[in-house]
């Protein structure tokens, strides 16, 4: 037998298992190792968090831990004062461990750079300086559109510093989705970079960001960091370059106290519609739920552990698990540029063989993909350190559970499959490692403190093992407080369902005869592409602007490799086919509008779409088509005769460069 086939043997014979434990050694070392925490959690969940928050330091001392009389505008720990900075970084320092490394940054060429708690705090200190000098205060937006570099991670503690909430985009969004966030969120400020790298190849960024951002009267200050040495202009008066700037700084700036509920910072995510939602994130809630649920359910030993994430910090993920989670436990974080293949498909495994990397978080997607090149990438590197992995993003199929299990973590390495999302801030279903037994392709259960139920469209729970609605059923710290900007909105979206305290989802779910949580995908517009969430309405709006176009529908289509893949239906002005060049301008033509990330794989030309006699696009249908099953119901269509006309139209499979 080759080593393939062996492998392929292997993980077959791993599938037959139900359940995989964690080992002796690893228990006997858990911060946590019974579920004694979820009884005591379960007794009285505010005596409870209460006692988790007390873990931070606070200025001030809060007088009600929960504020439910205006549900759902839930508050928490308020009357108490603090400052996330000061507990990412100051109480740190002031505990004697300012030089242990808080970032091992490694660039895309290789570059390297080592920065410690007292280090970065420095850096913080001068950034916030820079963003107070230009009369950025308490509640003004700062927007920070910028590559996986530390300045980062310092101008979102810099930001939680003064009190200002961070609006960050994620890099590989466009230059026009930037302009949209900062038009909705009023930022008064901007932190950008010169150029960004991908794969050996350099972009503007600075000079995109120019050419959209005029006309944004309230963005006074743009912050530009100097990365890869691209030409842009500096508009006198509004920019600066970031190192001459922090240089120029005043080296000390006290870290603000803030009110539990101030915001800390919004995140743009899509939702049903069109415009993206602005999630808003409190302060002193949101870092107990972080820092709670990283320190227990990564099994966090600062002083030994060498945390890797591969997420990017534009996302949630980014937000709770590289910034705020590990930086406020004081952990060591490995951060890195790139690309998972560049310069070469086994670089994630030689920063773990490099920095020890003891935990490692990733996304489904990322594993197939490492599925796919192949177990030599990750044997050809030491991975012995490994002790824990972590998955987020997206359901993870068993398969590439079992592969993650065997070739990255060599048999030895629980995984934690951490269900969570943009909205609960925090980590919710999971298994604890040393604590609980674990099922590949189920998350698990609810943390301690936080209850989860799976629900008919009614709101009665349903019998175990049957497929219903996720809902959250008690609120937890880190929940989201409010769409930025959108009150009514935020009710509608999560809480009108099934009335507060019934926080709805939009996942769907069953969980089994042992409790555990298997969650199977959105049941709202929402596509998962690569664990990034993306809506369908606003792809196809995009597509809809697009000069040659007369409508769209997009749907989510199953892909082995992103889990989701975006599906384009479109009708063409004048009824007639597309041509490959058309296909290559639709697809530039959503890039530039909302990012690479959003370009449709598939784009089918249909000279009508599905709709019912109301005129309702009917997306299942097209789902049917586009995965070549059977048409569900279809008498309820206006003219049934459009879908035999669609099915023969599908013509192609774009293939998508990045
Ligand atoms: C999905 C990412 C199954 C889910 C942190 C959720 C998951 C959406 C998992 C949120 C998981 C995330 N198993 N599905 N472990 N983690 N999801 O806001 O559909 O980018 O609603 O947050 O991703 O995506 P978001």
């Amino acid at each position: 037998m080759t080593h393939a086939d062996l492998l392929e043997v292997e993980l077959e014979e791993l599938l037959r298992n139900e359940w995989f434990d964690p080992s002796e050694d690893f228990v006997r070392d858990a911060l946590i190792q019974d579920l004694s925490v979820h009884a005591e959690a379960e007794r009285d969940p505010i005596a409870w968090w209460e006692k988790q928050a007390a873990a931070l330091d606070w200025f001030e001392p809060w007088t009600q831990v929960l504020g439910d009389e205006n549900a759902p505008f839930y508050r928490w720990f308020e009357g108490g004062k603090l400052n996330l900075s000061h507990n990412c970084l100051d109480r740190h320092v002031a505990a004697g461990i300012g030089d242990r490394v808080a970032l091992h940054w490694h660039g895309e060429e290789g570059e390297s750079r080592t920065i410690t708690y007292a280090q970065l705090l420095a850096d913080v200190e001068r950034c916030a300086n820079v963003l107070k000098a230009r009369g950025v205060g308490p509640g003004d937006v700062v927007g920070i559109y910028l590559p996986m570099i530390p300045e980062v991670v310092v101008a979102m503690l810099a930001c939680a510093r003064i009190g200002a909430p961070h609006n960050v985009v994620f890099g590989g969004f466009s230059a026009e989705s930037v302009h949209e966030r900062m038009a909705f969120s009023n930022a008064s400020a901007l932190i950008t970079v010169d150029g960004a790298r991908r794969k050996g190849r350099t972009a503007a960024v600075k000079s995109e960001v120019d050419r959209v951002m005029d006309g944004l009267t309230h963005l006074e200050t743009i912050l530009v960091v100097r990365h890869t040495g691209t030409a842009c202009e500096m508009r006198a008066e509004r920019d600066l370059w970031w190192d001459e700037a922090l240089a120029a700084a005043e080296p000390h700036c006290p870290a603000e106290p803030l009110d539990s509920e101030h915001p800390l910072f919004i995140l743009y995510s899509s939702g049903s519609t069109a415009k993206p939602k602005g999630i808003e994130h409190t302060t002193g809630g949101y870092l107990t739920g972080v820092a709670w649920s990283f320190k227990h359910v990564f099994d966090l030993k600062p002083q030994t552990d060498v945390y890797f994430c591969t997420a990017d910090v534009g996302w949630i993920t980014g937000h709770s698990y590289i910034v705020y989670g590990p930086l406020a436990n004081g952990a060591t974080s490995v951060m890195y540029e790139g690309a998972p293949d560049y310069p070469h498909q086994g670089i994630w495994w030689e920063l773990c063989e490099r920095y020890g990397v003891t935990i490692f978080y990733t996304a489904p997607t990322a594993i197939r993909t490492c599925m796919k090149w192949g177990p030599e990438p990750v044997r050809a590197h030491d991975l012995s350190s490994l002790r824990l992995l972590g998955s987020v993003g997206e359901p993870i199929n068993p398969k590439a559970w079992v592969w993650y299990w065997l070739v990255v973590g060599g048999g030895r390495c629980p995984i934690v499959d951490t269900w969570w999302q943009t909205e609960t801030g925090q980590m919710v279903i999971t298994t604890l490692p040393g604590a609980q037994r674990m099922k590949p392709g189920s998350a698990g259960t609810p943390l301690p403190g936080m209850r989860a139920a799976v629900v008919d469209e009614a709101g009665r729970e349903v019998q175990r093992d049957t497929q219903g609605l996720l809902t959250l059923n008690r609120p937890w710290p880190g929940m989201l407080r409010a769409l930025y900007r959108e009150p009514d909105r935020y009710v509608s979206a999560y809480w009108e369902r099934f009335g507060a305290p019934t926080y709805f989802v939009g996942d769907a779910s069953r969980q089994d005869h042992d409790g555990y949580f298997w969650v199977i995908g959105r049941v709202d517009d929402v596509i998962n592409v690569s664990g990034h969430r993306l809506s369908t309405t606003e792809v196809e709006s995009a597509i809809v602007s697009h000069p040659k176009v007369a409508e769209a529908a997009v749907i989510g289509q199953s892909d082995e490799d992103t889990g989701q893949a975006i599906c384009a239906f479109v009708t063409l002005r004048g009824g007639i086919d597309g041509d490959d060049a058309t296909i290559e301008s639709l697809r530039d033509h959503v890039a530039q509008r909302i990012g690479k990330l959003a370009r449709p794989k598939r784009i089918i030309w249909a000279g009508d779409l599905p709709k019912t006699r109301s005129g309702k696009i009917m997306r299942r249908l097209l789902k049917d088509i586009a995965e070549g099953r059977e048409l569900g119901d279809i008498t309820t269509l206006r003219d049934p005769d459009v879908m035999a006309q669609l099915s023969a139209a599908i013509v192609r499979h774009g293939a998508d460069e990045d």
